[in-house]
């Protein structure tokens, strides 16, 4: 049996930190999944991580559906959760509601991810009427960077503070099962932690917060185009594979490889009548 939403509001109450990862393929939410995560996100960083866009802005739902897919098949006991992509849920609470529906029907996600604060409480309170469990996500949110002025930490004076305990309180209250803080000072995330029932899962938010996420090619140090100052990389993969690769290149010149134990004996005889 996976984990459920039941599970992850427990593990607040038993005071049990929770883990997210993202993933985006089915080789890498298996590694993540047998290490024993607790949630896997397919993240809309899917779009800057392994589609090469500038922003997540441009991710679309089939992009998201076809990873979320992927990453289902690999998927045996970590909570699944889809991050519905800018634009599938703003324009209307039914097409926020349909957008939901296809990340649990058609590409077996458990639960959804959105944006915002107050002003998304209706459209999340009319998703999880609908039977889907939902994920909030408030401070820095990536889609609407633009907006808030950049990739910066909110929070910061008393007024956006109070903002920003308003939009969790908003989405405890619509039924969001947990909530993503994402750069947040470490006391506003710990007042917020303590004021909702429901768990917060921070990232650039400081250790007071019930679970922490990372961007997992950042974490093992798979994306170098940027690190996130907040990141903790527990390895540098990019060194490893590249490296890799390059003594493949040199030993496909130099004839090392493939030798003999990467290669199948043929008959020299045979081949010879062949000839
Ligand atoms: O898209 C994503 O990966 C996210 C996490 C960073 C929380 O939203």
């Amino acid at each position: 049996m996976s984990i459920t939403p039941v599970d992850i509001l427990e593990y607040k109450n038993s005071n049990k930190k929770i883990t997210m990862l993202t993933a985006y393929d089915y080789s890498m939410a298996r590694m993540i999944d047998a290490a024993g995560t607790d949630i896997i996100l397919v993240g809309d960083s899917l779009g800057m991580v392994v589609l090469g866009y500038d922003s997540t802005v441009p991710v679309t739902v089939e992009e998201m559906l076809h990873h979320c897919r992927a990453v289902s098949r690999g998927t045996k006991n970590a909570l699944l959760v889809g991050d519905m992509p800018f634009m599938s849920y703003q324009v209307s609470k039914k097409e926020a509601v349909r957008n939901a529906g296809r990340f649990i029907k058609e590409a077996g996600c458990d639960a959804v991810k959105l944006e915002g604060g107050k002003e998304m409480a209706a459209t999340i309170s009319r998703i999880v009427k609908a039977g889907i469990p939902v994920m909030g996500h408030i401070g820095l949110t990536p889609q609407t960077a633009t907006a808030l002025g950049g990739y910066k930490v909110q929070g910061k004076d008393l007024e956006s503070a109070k903002k920003l305990l308003k939009d969790a309180e908003a989405v405890a209250d619509s039924g969001a099962f947990a909530i993503v803080l994402e750069c947040v000072p470490d006391t506003i995330a710990k007042l917020i932690t303590e004021k909702l029932t429901i768990p917060t899962i921070g990232i650039g938010a400081g250790v007071w917060c019930d679970g922490q996420v990372l961007v997992t090619h950042d974490l093992v140090g798979m994306f170098d185009k940027f690190c996130p100052s907040f990141v903790k990389q527990y390895t540098k993969l990019s060194d490893e594979i590249t490296g890799a690769i390059k003594t493949f290149i040199q030993e496909v010149n130099s004839g090392d490889f493939p030798d003999k134990d990467h290669s199948f004996a043929g008959d020299e005889e045979m081949a010879k009548r062949l000839s």
